[in-house]
């Protein structure tokens, strides 16, 4: 049923891209659903910047391009998924693993319209685990600098992302001030990335429940 909502959530992006010439596409079980609704509509799109491997293989496979991002500049739509939502359109994203790319993209595109399910919806964000991307050698220092603000870091094993970094994810978080920690965390020497998306929130969020779909945005 939940994966009904994240397609229906999905199809309810499609309008968003319809003059798009180049798409950005995120990732995540929610985007792969946006994929798989391109393909009748794939000759519109001269190709797509892409937020991580797995969402290259599954746009090769429809006979979408890949773009470079430095090749197009700014995008006119990013379309990703996230792992939590508040009512400021803020987000916890990277539950996999692509978290790097996805911000990129994000900053890079002038709306960021994020696809979810209703259950994504949080009144205050940090119950999902908040991934960090750290560079390998840093790993214990930044986790000791997490544990020093009061988080609890877990190292995600036997993972290493499509920038060949891991993830921290850091568990039992009540995020009150998302802007503020993003910045904190994103301060230590080491972190790539924070999974925080509160600078650069979504512009848009399509919600699907049972109720239908809910548009949410600032
Ligand atoms: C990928 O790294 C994440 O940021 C995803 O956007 C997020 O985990 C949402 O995934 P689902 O669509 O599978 O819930």
């Amino acid at each position: 049923m939940q994966d009904d909502l994240k397609k229906q959530a999905a199809e309810a992006a499609l309008p968003y891209v319809q003059d798009c010439r180049i798409l950005g596409v995120g990732t995540g079980s929610t985007v792969n659903h946006f994929i798989d609704l391109l393909a009748p509509i794939k000759h519109r799109f001269e190709g797509a910047v892409s937020s991580s491997e797995a969402s290259t293989v599954r746009l090769q496979a429809l006979g979408i391009p890949i773009v470079d991002l430095n090749a197009v500049g700014s995008l006119d739509v990013y379309i990703d998924g996230a792992d939590e939502i508040n009512s400021n359109l803020e987000l916890i994203k990277g539950g996999g693993g692509a978290l790097t790319r996805e911000k990129i993209i994000a900053a890079a595109s002038r709306q960021f319209v994020c696809i979810a399910d209703q259950s994504k919806l949080v009144s205050r964000l940090g119950a999902f685990p908040l991934p960090v991307e750290v560079i390998p050698m840093a790993r214990s220092y930044v986790a000791r600098e997490i544990i020093a603000l009061g988080g609890h870091p877990v190292w995600r094993e036997n993972f290493i992302t499509d920038n060949g970094n891991i993830i921290l994810d850091i568990q039992r978080l009540d995020i009150l001030e998302p802007m503020k920690l993003e910045n904190t965390l994103n301060n230590i020497t080491g972190v790539v990335t924070v999974g925080l998306f509160a600078n650069r929130a979504a512009d848009t969020v399509i919600l699907a429940s049972e109720q239908g779909i809910k548009t949410l945005s600032l």
